[in-house]
Parts: C-alpha cells; structure tokens; sequence
C-alpha cells in the first residue's frame, strides 16, 4: 500500500508528463534512456540522460518513482537513517525522488537541499518537495563542488557514476570527513558492476570508517503507470534492486 502523498506525487508527475506527449513516445524514450545507462556509458557525464523532453518524461515517470520506492526502502531498514537532522543535502537529486523518500520516512522530517547540475532537474525537484511537504532548497550546480559544511546528511542516489572518474575522487575524502565531523551519509547505485567498477574500493574505504555496505532487493507495488512503462519498454522492474553505503555520523 502506498502513501497517499505518493500518490498524489504520482498522479501529477503523470498528468504533467503526459500532457503534452503521448504514452507510446515516453516508453520510446525510456527505452533511450535506459539504453544510455546501460550501453552508451560514456555520454553520461556531458548530461546526455536528460538531453530531450522525452527522455526527461521518462526519466519523471519511471526512474524517478523506482528510486523512490528504493531510497525509501533502505532509509526505513538502515538503523538511525530514520533519525537524521538536517539539512539533508541530496546530490544530484534528478527529480528529488529520493531525497524526499529519505526525508519522508524520518521521525522528524529534515529539511531538504537539491543540486543538480541539470535546471530541469532542479525544477522538478523543487515540485517533489513541496507535494511532499519538505521544507526544501534546490540549486543548479556541480555536486562534486558542493562544500559539506556542518553535520546534516548527505544523499547521493544514482549520481556518483554519473560523474568523471577525478571528480568522484575527491569526492571519497569530502564525503568520509564529512562523516568524522559527525555527519550521516548514504550512497546508492544500482546493483550491475560495471555501472560502478569502483565500488569495492569504496565499500572498503566507508567499512573502515565504520560504516556498512548493503545490497537490496526490494518486491515493491510499483504504480500502475511504473508497471505499463516497464512492460512497454521491455524492462522488468519486479523486484528493484540497488546497493548502498552508509555512515550514520553521531
Ligand atoms: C540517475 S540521476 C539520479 C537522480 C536522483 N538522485 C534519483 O535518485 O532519482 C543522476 C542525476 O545526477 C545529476 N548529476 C550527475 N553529475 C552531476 C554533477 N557533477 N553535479 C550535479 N548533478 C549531477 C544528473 O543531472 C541527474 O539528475
């Protein structure tokens, strides 16, 4: 059963989305998108995921409720995720899907600030939180600039395989001192390895920090409109999957 803010979510996310293009041209652009993904790796970093109003639907109308479904998922079974302050910063928060699932499962919802390098996404973003009821900040901007200041938490979902090898670096090193100052931090990707073959030296590097590395398969009820897109694009969503690492900070 899901929420009746998701709900909401979704029905307008729908009725935006498929206001100005049909169904048949969104799964179509699914099949784009997920093909860039998977097989055309190389030109996410110059943004190529979001570059048409297609693929931006599909993203909106599929990715977007599938990471929600996940983050939500994980925030709920990592102890003391629950329990974070704020501000919660999300990472390239795409859509704000799973900064708000995170903040939506809290004891005390924290306040939420989007960056993504993409104003669509920002837009979007600023949409989620608000039908949410999140108090929420959204900028335009490079994530992997983005100064970590005091102890809130930190999201990043989906994006740190999106960034250029240098830049997720250096980010390794910001995100485990912001860590040691007593802030929480959570990371997802999906499950495949070669969508992040650095994995393992990161799962290392948080394990020795004292955080934890999990792997999630999640049988969710996937919204009516999730399950059309996956059947038409040739997907199986069934059972969402991803992995995560986590610092819960102080
Ligand atoms: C696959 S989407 C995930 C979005 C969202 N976190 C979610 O879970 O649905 C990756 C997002 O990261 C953004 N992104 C990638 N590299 C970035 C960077 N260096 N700075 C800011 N945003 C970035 C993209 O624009 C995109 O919105």
């Amino acid at each position: 059963m899901h929420t009746e803010v998701f709900e909401r979510w979704i029905a307008t996310v729908e009725t935006r989305h498929l206001a100005e293009r049909t169904f048949q041209e969104v799964s179509r652009s699914l099949r784009s998108l997920s093909s860039a993904y998977v097989e055309r790796r190389t030109t996410l970093a110059e943004g190529a995921a979001l570059s048409g109003a297609g693929k931006r639907a599909a993203f909106a109308l599929f990715y977007g409720p599938l990471h929600f479904l996940l983050v939500r998922h994980i925030a709920a079974s990592l102890p003391d995720a629950g329990r974070v302050t704020g501000p919660l910063t999300d990472l390239g928060c795409g859509t704000g899907a799973s900064g708000a699932a995170w903040a939506s499962v809290c004891a005390r919802a924290p306040s939420v600030v989007g960056i993504d390098r993409h104003p669509w996404a920002v837009d979007e973003s600023r949409h989620t939180y608000r039908m949410f009821g999140l108090k929420g900040r959204t900028h335009v901007g490079d994530a992997s600039r983005v100064a970590l200041a005091g102890r809130g938490a930190v999201l990043a979902a989906f994006t740190l395989n999106e960034m250029a090898a240098g830049a997720r670096d250096g980010m390794q090193s910001r995100l485990l001192a912001h860590a040691e100052r007593g802030g929480a931090v959570l990371i997802v990707e999906p499950l495949a390895g070669f969508v992040a073959p650095w994995w393992n030296r990161w799962r290392q590097a948080f394990e020795s920090a004292g955080g934890r590395a999990d792997e999630w398969r999640v049988r969710a009820e996937l919204p009516p409109i999730v399950q059309k897109l996956d059947r038409a694009a040739g997907l199986n969503h069934r059972e969402i999957t991803g992995r995560s690492l986590w610092l819960a900070g102080d």
